[in-house]
């Protein structure tokens, strides 16, 4: 497998490879860049179809974070570790303690936290191996699951969102159509249910489903169909790459907002949408929440009054982001990288 060529390298300063024998752990660690701080991001446990997938992930989520700490203000670099798990592999404490033997070589380049498949109580399997963890469950700065926070920030873009592409300012009666009913996604949907929008909603998980139907009387349909259905808002809140060749031409919605990391499958398809007159909100700034809750603990601030800070100060940017799109006709996205490479470029480092 080759690194310096692969698609998904973009200069990245290290990617390291770990392996366990003992408790099978197998790992990747990309630091995309310490351009502006050590390198922040969660660690991700998957069962990845091939080694090629899970290296094409930590490439890609990586760089992800260099785009959302700089995009959230945040003195902090982009950095992503997966483990990868074989068939039938499953995670223990073992296993988490030699991924935290891992993190800790790396002397602080590379802070670990909670992604897809990993807990609070992981983090502290982790932690008792390295202190470069953040979103622990203890301790009084301890920030602990990063989920509620992410699930803010996903509302409070989506209203941005509405208010820009819809002008206005409740959501009453919009349909918004919801991917993943997971930590973010639930918490979305109970956001989205109490300003009154009318949920449609899918999961792997059938019983949760059948639990957002109870609880919201939401709407439920097969995960095949969730990003075709007639609705205002498409809310990508599961695994990345939903938006493809496949699905773009079947897409309804007028709006894009979602908590999922790589919505695109690849970042060209931003111009297609555009085009169709569709708004994708950038993932790296519509789900900075969650990275925003672990900075506070890394900076030994007070969660409640930084988060809320950093919260506002999003919502300023995305919109300054939309209107930028609108008078210079090009996505959102664009726009957002654009800002993040010129905070780059200004950086001492840069
Ligand atoms: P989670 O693992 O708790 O939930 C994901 C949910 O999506 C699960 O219920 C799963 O069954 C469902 N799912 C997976 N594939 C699906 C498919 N094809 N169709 C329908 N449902 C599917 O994950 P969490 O924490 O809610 O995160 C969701 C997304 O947001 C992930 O992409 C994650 O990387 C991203 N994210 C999460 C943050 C957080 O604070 N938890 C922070 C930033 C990004």
């Amino acid at each position: 497998m080759t690194i310096f060529d692969h698609p998904d390298f973009d200069d990245h300063e290290t990617v390291v490879f770990a392996r366990d024998r003992q408790t099978g752990l197998r790992a990747a660690i990309a630091i995309h860049s310490t351009e502006l701080g050590p390198a922040v991001g969660g660690c991700r446990v998957w069962t990845y179809e091939s080694e090629a997938e899970g290296l094409r992930d930590v490439l890609r989520l990586s760089r992800g974070m260099t785009f959302k700490n700089a995009a959230a203000g945040l003195p902090l670099g982009g950095g992503k570790a997966v483990i990868m798990l074989a068939p039938g592999q499953r995670k223990t404490p073992e296993l988490m303690r030699a991924f935290g033997r891992a993190v800790d070589r790396l002397n602080g380049a590379y802070i670990t936290a909670e992604d897809v498949g990993v807990s609070p109580e992981d983090m502290e399997e982790v932690r008792s191996q390295s202190r470069h963890v953040t979103g622990l469950s203890q301790g009084e700065l301890a920030s602990g699951d990063p989920s509620p926070v992410t699930a803010r920030g996903v509302f409070d873009s989506l209203q941005t969102g509405v208010r820009h592409v819809m002008g206005r300012d409740d959501l009453q009666g919009l349909r918004v159509a919801v991917q993943g009913l997971g930590h973010v996604g639930w918490q979305l949907c109970d956001h989205l249910h109490r300003a009154g929008a009318a949920l449609i909603v899918t999961d792997l998980d059938t019983w949760r489903m059948a639990d957002a139907a109870e609880r919201w009387g939401a709407a439920t349909v097969a995960p095949a169909h969730i990003h075709a259905q007639d609705c205002d808002v498409f809310a990508p809140c599961a695994l990345g790459g939903i938006l493809n060749r496949e699905t773009l031409p079947q897409l309804r919605a007028r709006l894009i907002v979602g908590a999922a990391n790589n919505q695109l499958a690849e970042e060209a398809l931003a111009t297609d949408l555009h085009r169709m007159g569709i708004v994708l909100l950038p993932d790296f700034i519509v789900n900075a929440g969650g990275i925003m809750n672990a900075a506070a603990e890394i900076e030994g601030q007070r969660a409640e009054i930084f988060i809320e800070d950093k919260l506002s100060g999003l919502q300023r940017q995305l919109a300054t982001i939309l209107s930028r799109s609108d008078q210079e006709d090009s996505p959102p996205l664009q726009i957002a990288m654009e800002i993040v490479r010129d905070r780059l470029r200004a950086s001492p480092k840069g």
